[in-house]
């Protein structure tokens, strides 16, 4: 075991690195662990922006936010979360994020960030750097996390189980202990070793699980492995159904899908068929393409299924003819361009693609968990603030927010902490004569469970479907679990043992809710 932390956070995006600050700022020991390169996560793969508020005189407040929130919730935000995040957010966006980490957002005249429009918000109160907006947090985060003398950065490190007494405990009496979360036992690649981090308190913050899904927005790194740990470990885990789709992926036939951001939409771009026909007219006349996620998609899902088309497509005309397109979406004209489309000529293919999970491990407004010791913060958490669709970027603003409370929460918990007696812990105990892992294998299976999710935990689902999905995966859950326990770890089979952890868990919680509502939608 590995000499004891203050606070260990597990996850290096912005609501990692967030924690991992504010509790250095604190004066707390942080140990910050990365899956990849620290600044390789999610987050820098966001696109859109962080919500920071339109000026007062836009009529714009935190309690109009709020009400977008909720209206994109579909009736399952929690509200004094939703409050919170409200009020707190647009603060530390402007406070923390632009004026001590000088992430360099989008100017207007007057100095100050220049809020731009997106889908569901009743104001242009987007913050953004121009469609990079992730990479630019990131990239602030993950200097000023490297600087900072109470923080110590582990890199490439795979997450295999949070270390739990009386779960991991020598002494069989500690049985009648209460829960406590120590730390986590971690894998790093390099030299096939398993190392156990202790702390006195441990922070998820894993990010998703897009790459369950055969089509998605996010890196193959999304497979759920803070959200598997936690269930492991018997930490309460809500809301799985709700995975969130984005509707405006670019689809190139054989290719991984690659995000369009919702500020196109926010801005004006159009969505029509292949005749040209702007079909949200028949699905959402009011708010057009300027609805929820989980309507848009639907909407584009059903045209596609009543047209046999493969994709629909986004005309990005309206905004050229206002806006430099180069300029402002640059990310967006290089992934089109590298496919041979030109969107000042030709509208772009589009479909829908797995890109949020608003479920999550359940915390509360500090971000603790049911487990004694745990914390989480990020797409991992659920706060109760994304409901059953999650409004358009809230995702970083929640992490942002998350990460500073449960730092702040898990610091002020420190001073009553005792640290494990040594000994009490047992070590990682590797199998006697491990088999070699098969990467054919794990491909095969990863192609089982992403094609199932997409096909039958997708944007619409049925009882029968879910049913099958189950069954099928059911075996596949305890072969894995049964090779997981004999072969030598990899980084590919832990994410494997998650994943199919998590496609459970996604199934058995649709399967287990009749009722529609945001993006978990069954047909019968
Ligand atoms: C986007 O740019 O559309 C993604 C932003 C988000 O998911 O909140």
């Amino acid at each position: 075991m590995n000499r004891s932390v203050d606070l260990l956070v597990l996850g290096s995006g912005i609501a990692g690195c967030s924690a991992a600050l504010r509790a250095a700022d604190l004066g707390a020991s942080v140990m910050l662990v990365a899956k990849d390169d620290l600044g390789a996560t999610n987050t820098s793969w966001a696109q859109g922006g962080i919500i920071g508020l339109a000026p007062p005189e836009e009529g714009d407040s935190s309690n109009l936010l709020a009400s977008d929130i909720e209206g994109a919730g579909a009736g399952l935000c929690r509200t004094e979360a939703v409050r919170l995040l409200a009020e707190e957010g647009p603060r530390l966006c402007r406070t923390f994020l632009w004026e001590r980490l000088a992430v360099p957002f989008d100017l207007g005249t007057n100095g100050t960030p220049a809020p731009t429009a997106e889908a569901a918000h009743s104001a242009r109160r987007i913050y953004h750097a121009k469609d990079a907006t992730g990479l630019a947090i990131q990239t602030a985060l993950s200097e000023a996390v490297r600087k900072h003398p109470n923080i110590r950065v582990r890199e490439r490190l795979c997450l295999v189980d949070l270390i739990t007494s009386p779960h991991h405990c020598v002494d069989p009496v500690r049985v009648y202990d209460p829960i406590q979360v120590h730390g986590a036992f971690l894998f790093d690649p390099d030299t096939g070793e398993v190392e156990g981090a202790l702390a006195k308190r441990t922070m998820l913050a894993t990010g998703g699980l897009g790459y369950l899904y055969l089509h998605t927005t996010n890196p193959p790194s999304a497979t759920g492995d803070g959200l598997a740990a936690a269930y492991r470990a018997s930490a309460r885990i809500v809301n799985c159904e709700y995975v969130q789709f984005h509707p405006t992926a670019l689809y190139v036939p054989g290719k991984p899908r690659t995000l369009l951001t919702e500020a196109l939409r926010g801005e004006g771009a159009q969505l029509v068929n292949r005749k040209g026909e702007r079909f949200m007219t028949r699905f959402a006349p009011d708010q057009m393409e300027l609805a929820p996620r989980d309507v848009v998609s639907r909407a584009i899902f059903q045209e596609m299924a009543a047209s046999g088309e493969a994709c629909v497509y986004l005309d990005l005309s309206p905004l050229a003819a206002r806006l430099d397109l180069d300029q402002h979406f640059p990310t967006v004209l290089a992934a089109c361009r590298a496919e041979g489309l030109d969107p000042h000529r030709q509208a772009i293919p589009v479909v829908p693609a797995a890109h949020y999970f608003c479920g999550g491990v359940l915390v509360d407004l500090d971000g603790r968990t049911s487990l004694p010791g745990l914390f989480a913060a990020g797409e991992v958490a659920c706060t109760g603030v994304h409901g059953a669709n999650r409004l358009a970027s809230t995702s970083l603003l929640e992490g942002l927010v998350w990460g500073f409370r449960g730092a702040e929460a898990a610091v002020r918990e420190l001073r009553a902490t005792a640290l494990p007696e040594p000994g009490l812990l047992a070590q990682w105990r590797k199998p006697e004569e491990p088999e070699p892992t098969d990467p054919l294998l794990i491909d095969q299976d990863w192609g089982l469970i992403r094609s199932t999710l997409w096909n039958y935990a997708g944007i619409v689902r049925t009882g029968a479907r879910l049913v099958r999905a189950k069954a099928d995966l059911h075996y596949l859950a305890h072969r894995i679990e049964r090779f997981y326990h004999e072969a030598s770890l990899s980084r590919e089979l832990l994410e494997l043992r998650s994943g199919i952890l998590c496609a459970r868990l996604i199934l058995n919680a649709a399967l287990q809710n009749p009722e529609s509502r945001g993006c978990h939608y069954r047909v019968d």
